[in-house]
């Protein structure tokens, strides 16, 4: 038996020096001095089976041995635990002498930037900015502007559809009626934001940006319409800037109108931008229908007022001479750096 014990307690020695994890501790604790089928509990067990003489002798050395095991399990937990500790510290050690990382200066968007600026314009002539819900009811959308049911203008706006009266905006107009159900005339607004349509090529992207102006008080006429524009336009691209009225339709607006800028291309003798007419369109706009009103509750009788709405990409392309939308959102950082 006593032999028995010291040689159980060599294996244990070797075990727990090949030991090189806290796992591997744990088995070794469990293989000798586990409580059920541990080497040495077992051992002990048997003490009763040894001549009444032996016994108090092997007894001492048997728990004497056990002991001492424990102690040596527990202190080389604590030594793992600790060399993981000093390991983990001492990769984490920042090295101040390193060079630091420079921080590299980020840039507006070009689309930001000149979102902002034709934002800025509107505010300084007396606008407030105002937003709508980019996933918009069909009858706001549509029905509130006067697109009668089954009317092909709706087919003009490829229409990204959420539900049967769900959809992605197509424009930001609805934000007219959503602002004046809210407010009595007068108003005086720009609604900027993202609109969507089902279209992609190098002067569409399913997504882009307009600005919708909307200006509704007694005696407005289509003279503040021009005027309010004309403003805009020369301080956008430049007071020498021709800009003509050209006579369109939209269902929410009578008379409408489209606003050109002479290309900035060709100068106006015609040219591939231009498709040859020397003319670029730059927004759309109109008196407001009187249907309108009437479907907001205002009287057309009292108020009267004009609305407008533009692509800011466009803007943006003439602005910096972009020839391809799509370089708008390709994130590639040679075109974004330009802008910073
Ligand atoms: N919502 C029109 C579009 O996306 C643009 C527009 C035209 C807005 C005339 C207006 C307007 O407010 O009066 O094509």
């Amino acid at each position: 038996m006593k032999e028995m014990l010291i040689r159980l307690q060599q294996e244990a020695d070797k075990d727990l020096a090949a030991c090189a994890s806290e796992d591997d501790i744990f088995a070794v604790k469990v293989r000798y001095l586990g409580r059920k089928e541990g080497r040495i509990t077992m051992l002990l067990r048997e003490l009763g089976k040894i001549p009444q003489e032996e016994r108090p002798a092997v007894g001492k050395l048997a728990n004497e041995i056990k002991e001492n095991l424990e102690q040596r399990v527990a202190q080389a937990q604590s030594t793992i635990h600790e060399k993981r500790k000093r390991d983990y510290l001492a990769q984490e050690k920042t090295d101040v002498t390193l060079p630091g990382r420079k921080a590299r200066r980020g840039g507006l968007h070009p689309v930001t930037l000149v979102l902002d600026e034709v934002i800025e314009i509107f505010l300084t002539m007396g606008f407030e900015a105002v937003e709508g819900p980019e996933a918009e009811l069909d009858w706001y959308n549509f029905g509130s502007l006067n697109f009668p049911n089954e009317h092909p203008a709706r087919d003009m706006h490829d229409t990204f559809y959420l539900g049967k009266e769900m959809l992605l905006r197509t424009h930001t107009s609805p934000v007219q009626i959503r602002t004046m159900e809210k407010q009595a005339p007068p108003v005086r607004i720009v609604a900027p934001g993202k609109v969507y349509r089902c279209d992609s090529d190098i002067s569409h992207t399913p997504m882009f940006h307009q600005l919708e102006g909307l200006m509704v008080e007694e005696g407005i006429s289509f003279s503040d319409l021009k005027g309010v524009l004309t403003h805009f336009l020369h301080r956008v691209f430049g007071e020498e800037t021709p800009i003509r009225f050209r006579p369109s339709f939209f269902p929410f607006t009578e008379p409408s109108a489209e606003v050109d800028i002479r290309c900035a291309v060709c100068r106006g003798k015609g040219c591939r931008v231009c498709s040859q007419s020397g003319w670029l369109e730059i927004l759309g706009s109109g008196m407001v229908h009187p249907e309108v009103l009437r479907i907001v509750k205002y009287d057309p009788e009292q108020v009267s007022g004009f609305a407008f709405g533009m692509g800011i990409e466009r803007i943006a392309m003439l602005k910096f001479g972009i020839d391809d939308i799509r370089l708008f959102y390709e994130n590639d950082q040679r075109f974004l750096e330009q802008f910073q």
